[in-house]
């Protein structure tokens, strides 16, 4: 039988700007090598590597078996937008209401939907670098110019306020700050934050806030740019579920702006995912509003964990490593290896069977530093640490 030849893909151009998120990839790679009979220990991936707390599975159970199986309004089930709304309003010391909120599926969401309903061709968007590279993916997806500000070691990677000021120009449309940070671990203090807010000064920009790790800090506490006198009708508001209560399979998150601007993304709800699913909202509600103590336990394991990782780290040759503030990532430096991140990145999970990420995954100015992720157990960190040594002893 005469069989066609394969069509070519005409694949649309605007997909040769589209960038990714290298984690995926990189335990991709790592459990192929696992298949393969290695052991390998897991600080690629930023995910909670504990279960998602009971209470939130049984109220997600009983919503599927109480009806809870079809499709919602695009914003939200008003019930989660209420509580959504009550609790932005307690942690950020700010007035919220239902209308104000949208529920999608993970914080992603909020990243592309603001990007697209704000920002033409042309506008530039400021974002942190190294930072999570879904911002610059999606800045260049849209045609719109990509304007880094580096995060600096010698500031504990917060942004460095005067040079974001002179970032700023006439084009600029959308600043996108990140704290606690990925993958620095860096918090914005108060300080920062007022700075951010004088340099927009009374510009017509918007600041897209992403604050998915706000309960997750070890020192200090959360501050957020919607609290600031005059920034909340110029705030997006990105956090959500996933890394907070162990969620990030369920895919739930939320964005909190303006009332006119949440009914834009809610459109773009309607015309690309419907709604977030129905029953998983309902168990929203339950994380917020039921006991918290599984949060305070993780962040203190969290900390524990960010503490044996950065003195193991600071002991091997050739590594330095501060102490991040918030989050479940350490960053250390790597420059006196003298291997290039993603060269080392590579070696250590093929020659020493550890899984990390290099800086330049998350931007140019990621080059030097690695990226682990805490969230594995003390005896994987343990293990890992002492495989890296080992490398380090044989290799630099
Ligand atoms: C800074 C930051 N923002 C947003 C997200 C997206 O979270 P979600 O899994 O809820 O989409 C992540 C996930 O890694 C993140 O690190």
């Amino acid at each position: 039988m005469h069989m066609p030849a394969q069509r070519e893909l005409r694949l649309a151009k605007r997909m040769t700007r589209l960038g990714t998120e290298t984690a995926f990839e990189v335990l991709v790679k790592a459990k192929a090598l696992e298949a393969q009979g290695r052991d390998i220990v897991h600080l690629e991936i930023g995910e909670p590597d504990f279960d998602t707390p009971k209470n939130i599975i049984d109220a997600a159970a009983d919503a599927m078996r109480t009806g809870f199986t079809h499709y919602g309004p695009a914003a939200g089930l008003p019930q989660l937008r209420e509580t959504i709304a009550q609790y932005v309003s307690e942690t950020r010391k700010v007035n919220v209401s239902p209308d104000e909120v949208v529920v999608v599926p993970g914080g992603k969401p909020i990243i592309f939907f603001s990007i697209l309903s704000l920002v033409e061709q042309g506008d530039e968007v400021i974002y942190p670098n190294p930072g999570f590279p879904i911002y610059e993916s999606m800045i260049q997806f849209l045609h719109a110019k990509a304007v880094p500000i580096r995060l600096r070691e010698e500031m504990d990677f917060r942004l460095d306020v005067d040079e974001l000021a002179s970032l700023i120009t006439d084009r600029t449309r959308l600043i996108i700050i990140n704290s606690p940070q990925n993958p620095t671990g860096g918090v914005l203090e108060k300080k920062d934050l007022d700075g951010i807010a004088c340099a927009i000064g009374d510009r017509n920009i918007m600041v897209l806030t992403d604050e998915i790790y706000s309960r997750l800090i070890f020192d200090g506490e959360h501050h957020s740019i919607m609290s600031i006198d005059g920034m909340k009708e110029r705030s997006i508001l990105l956090d959500g579920f996933s890394k907070t209560y162990a969620m990030t399979g369920w895919r739930m998150g939320y964005g909190v702006m303006r009332p006119d601007l949440a009914a834009h993304i809610a459109r773009l709800m309607v015309n690309s995912n419907s709604c977030t699913a129905s029953f998983t909202q309902v168990a929203g509600v339950e994380a917020l509003r039921g006991p918290q103590d599984s949060v305070t336990q993780m962040c203190a394991e969290f900390k524990k964990r960010r503490d044996a990782m950065v003195a193991g780290l600071n002991k091997i040759k050739g590594f330095s490593c501060r102490l991040p503030k918030g989050a479940f990532y350490v960053f250390p430096n790597v420059t006196k290896t003298g291997w290039p991140s993603k060269r080392l990145a590579d070696a250590l999970l093929d020659d020493a069977g550890v899984s990390a990420l290099s800086g330049t995954a998350f931007g140019s100015f990621g080059e030097g530093y690695l990226r682990f992720s805490v969230a594995n157990s003390i005896e994987n960190i343990q293990k890992a640490l002492d495989r890296v040594g080992t490398w380090a002893n044989k290799n630099l």
